[in-house]
């Protein structure tokens, strides 16, 4: 893993914008690019945002985002590439970035929340030790402590 640069704006904006990927987003529109960089460019300014980049073999291969809202917790948000997916390198994503973000002392707390029919997206959070904490309609709660 490493953390995200400017560089990384394009590859995270066309997955953010992947059919799959905003089947089960809260916001399901397309994002323009212009909307994706004035937002991306902010993200990666803010200190209560971390953005992580999956490697494997010099490709990138996904994102991990961890946006703090309390002291020490963070809400976790993962999107692979459409070609990395199937292939369980989500959980090892998960994974990894969960251990960058509090070896760096960003958050010892991390939520998540998950949309009831992303049964693939579940079950990486429950291997990568997440807990089901509550279902808010069509949402489930998770939370993981480091
Ligand atoms: C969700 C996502 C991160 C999962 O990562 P992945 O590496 O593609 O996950 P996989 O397809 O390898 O599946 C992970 C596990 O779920 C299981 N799974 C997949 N589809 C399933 C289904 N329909 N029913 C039950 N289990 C399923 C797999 O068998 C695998 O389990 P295993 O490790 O025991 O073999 C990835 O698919 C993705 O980026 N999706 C689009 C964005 C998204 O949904 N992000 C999460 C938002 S909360």
């Amino acid at each position: 893993m490493r953390r995200a640069i400017v560089a990384d704006a394009h590859d995270i904006w066309r997955w953010r914008n992947d059919e799959t990927t905003r089947a089960v987003s809260r916001k399901a529109t397309a994002v323009t690019w212009e909307e994706h960089r004035v937002w991306f460019e902010q993200r990666l300014a803010n200190l209560d945002s971390l953005i992580l980049i999956g490697m494997a073999d010099e490709r990138t291969v996904g994102v991990v985002r961890f946006d703090r809202t309390v002291d020490q917790t963070a809400e976790v948000s993962i999107n692979l590439a459409p070609d990395a997916r199937g292939q369980g390198l989500g959980k090892e994503l998960l994974r990894a970035g969960c251990a960058f973000a509090s070896n760096d002392g960003f958050a010892a707390i991390f939520d998540a929340e998950i949309r009831s029919i992303n049964l693939s997206s579940q079950r990486i959070f429950e291997q990568a030790g997440f807990v089901r904490l509550e279902t808010q309609g069509p949402w489930l709660r998770y939370q993981r402590s480091a």
